[in-house]
């Protein structure tokens, strides 16, 4: 196994704009690193770049010690699965399996081993002599990785592996990989734009925007301190709640003014943390989860009066939907409290868990 360095590696496919501005990822030996970001910041650009699939414009390429940049994809000893991979339909299970090990000329009892091997470790020991048409769709993506497993390569790549699977069975090959990478203990960097595939799988994710590393942490980190908006709206469903606000003072500390009027008065630690934007036009971030229905312990300087426009009954809580300003905000609530469309109830945001931006370059401060 392998650790895997990226040294300010910048992609250019047509020599002007770069689809990779100069990245630096490190990734440890086993580590499960994902990269994570919209569509076309450029994260298929990275892993084929790692591949060798891609040629690298600037920055160098390590696994392990050695500089990659120039290798051959085939010396590099990975081994990647694609979003969309082919199985050979006229071959059995196996024999999809064993077909790279036969093309490098592995003997008869090594692939044997390997095959049987894989099929344990993916649970699919029982279907080796079907053909990929006789399988699920999560039985076939099994068997994508199944190829890649058997290589025992040094590093794992995938990209988007889950993304034709429908939602359960994405939920399910989630838990699968999971299971495996901790058998396995492959050094893995895992490509997705779903942001729960990062928090879920990941040891540590690598944030992505337009070609530049937004933030790399590990999932608690990107989840309670994201470095910016952008990082703090991509990661948790529902996306955190941005409200324009202004900070002021309220009597000798600090409080948020709102756009309808409302005033949250910021507990002490945040005042002073927040002393020098006071009078500046900022950003409140606040996630669904830590703006529940007031009880009678709440401050009454620190809650907002809503008018609740929709709501989203899911069993374990339920989503309020209710315009402030600009923003159409959601909040998590207990499922039992009454609550109705067109009634105007009392939010307490859990102000230890806010976030303050700037709203320029949406920083969070
Ligand atoms: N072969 C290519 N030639 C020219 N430009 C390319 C090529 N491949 C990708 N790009 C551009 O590079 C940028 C990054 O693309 P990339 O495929 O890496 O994005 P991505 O993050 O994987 O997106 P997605 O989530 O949609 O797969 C995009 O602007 C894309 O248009
Ligand atoms: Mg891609």
């Amino acid at each position: 196994m392998a650790k895997v360095t990226l040294q300010k590696v910048v992609k250019s496919y047509d020599g002007k704009q770069q689809a990779v501005k100069g990245i630096d990822i490190d990734i440890a030996d086993k580590e499960f690193v994902v990269l994570v970001g919209p569509s076309g910041c450029g994260k298929t650009t990275t892993l084929r770049m790692v591949a060798g699939l891609e040629s690298v414009t600037g920055g160098d390429i390590l696994i392990g010690d050695k500089r990659v940049n120039d290798l051959p994809a085939r010396d590099r000893d990975i081994a990647m699965v694609f979003q969309n991979y082919a199985l050979y339909p006229h071959l059995s299970v196996y024999e999809n399996i064993a077909f790279g090990l036969r093309t490098r000329r592995h003997s008869a009892e090594d692939i044997e081993a390997r095959v049987t091997e894989a099929g344990r470790i993916l649970g699919i020991a029982d279907f080796l002599k079907r053909k990929p048409k006789e399988l699920s769709g999560g039985q076939r993506q099994r068997v994508a990785m199944g190829r890649a497993i058997v290589r025992h390569p040094q590093v794992f790549l995938f990209d988007e592996p889950l993304s034709n699977l429908d939602a359960k069975l994405r939920a399910q090959m989630r838990t699968e990989i999971k299971r495996i990478h901790q058998t396995v203990q492959a050094t893995t960097l895992y490509v997705t734009h779903d942001q729960i595939e990062a928090m879920t799988l990941a040891d540590r994710i690598v944030m992505m925007n337009h070609g530049v590393i937004e933030q790399i942490g590990t999932p608690d980190e990107m989840y309670h301190h994201p470095a910016s908006r952008f990082v703090a709206g991509f990661i948790g469903s529902p996306p955190m709640n941005f409200f324009d606000c202004h900070v002021v003072q309220a009597g000798s500390g600090l409080a948020l003014r709102l756009a309808d009027g409302t005033e949250l008065v910021l507990p002490e630690d945040r005042a002073k943390r927040y002393a020098q934007w006071r009078d500046k036009a900022m950003v409140f971030g606040i996630r669904p989860e830590d703006l529940g229905l007031a009880t009678e312990a709440a401050r009454p300087d620190q809650v907002m009066p809503v008018t609740i426009e929709v709501a989203e009954p899911l069993g374990a809580d339920t989503l309020l939907y209710f315009p402030l300003g600009d923003t159409f905000a959601c909040a998590r609530v207990d499922p039992h409290a009454p609550t109705a469309v067109g009634q105007t109830v009392t939010l307490a945001p859990n102000l230890a868990h806010m976030h303050l931006m700037e709203p320029e370059h949406g920083r969070v401060v």
